[in-house]
């Protein structure tokens, strides 16, 4: 389904944290825990960080929305991470979920199902006082501008992740490249990049609104990855089967998880 381009101010108008979380993530009509998708990336963040060893000072977290899934394999790896998005009220929403306040959408089953892959008996009250403590703060972002963190300038970092953030951004193929290189910069030499886009989605409905998505492919994402300076040391896509229910919600015909290792810098 065509729509026009939702830029940044379509974002911080439109975008409802409740509506959004509620529509993807219900436990159990959400469109990413139907197709698999959750479930998808909690295997590939528990592979990326317990298994594979990514692990440093900082990650940051790029486009987090109002979910806070993608930081619990994390925060066991990381000392600190630092969230960042472009909306004001995504930020608000992220920070009042890891504060646990009432009327946040309740994340327990997923923290549980994280602990289990963990397996080192931690209790969901104890993963959510370590996620906690180790998101230090969220940041106004625009993965648009060279320096996303703009006016901040951050020592560069051990591990950047996006998650369903730049094809959300980029209004063509080239924004794409550009906005990875930006997010690129953020990142020391040697450190980790971790994204998760869905493929081949030209829009979303969210709250009764429609937002743009970048068409993406495999073959995209393997060469932009690539020609941003990055060796990829695991990709993985999972296929969902067709419904037109949930397709009119969001058209996605498969979702794309890569670990990548910044070997140069790309200008
Ligand atoms: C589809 S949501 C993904 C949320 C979450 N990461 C997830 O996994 O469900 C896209 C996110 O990208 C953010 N975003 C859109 N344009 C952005 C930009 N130019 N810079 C930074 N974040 C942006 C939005 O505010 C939103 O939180």
């Amino acid at each position: 389904m065509e729509t026009a381009y939702t830029d940044n101010e379509a974002y911080q108008d439109n975008f409802d944290p409740e509506e959004y979380i509620n529509t993807y993530y219900n436990r159990k009509s959400g469109i990413y825990v139907v197709d698999g998708c959750l479930d998808f990336e909690l295997r590939k963040l528990h592979e990326a960080f317990a298994t594979r060893g990514v692990k440093g000072k900082t990650l940051i977290d790029i486009g987090h929305g109002p979910t806070i899934y993608q930081d619990l394999s994390a925060c066991e790896a990381f000392d600190e991470i630092i969230g960042a998005d472009y909306t004001d009220r995504n930020r608000e929403y992220y920070e009042r979920s890891l504060r646990n306040e009432p009327g946040t959408f309740n994340w327990d089953a997923v923290i549980q199902q994280v602990c289990d892959m963990e397996g080192k008996g931690m209790s969901i009250e104890e993963k959510k006082k370590k996620l906690e403590n180790t998101v230090k703060k969220t940041l106004k972002c625009d993965v648009l501008k060279n320096n996303p963190l703009e006016p901040l300038v951050l020592p560069k970092v051990d591990c950047v992740m996006a998650l369903g953030c730049l094809e959300c951004a980029s209004s063509d193929l080239d924004d794409y490249r550009k906005a990875l290189k930006n997010v690129s910069s953020l990142l020391k030499i040697g450190g980790h990049l971790i994204l998760s886009e869905i493929l081949n989605c030209s829009s979303y409905l969210s709250g009764g609104k429609r937002f743009s998505c970048l068409v993406l492919t495999e073959e995209f994402m393997r060469s932009a990855i690539a020609e941003t300076g990055f060796e990829i040391l695991d990709l993985e896509v999972i296929y969902r089967k067709y419904d037109k229910e949930q397709y009119d919600f969001c058209n996605h015909d498969s979702t794309l998880f890569v670990l990548a290792r910044k070997v140069k810098d790309v200008k």
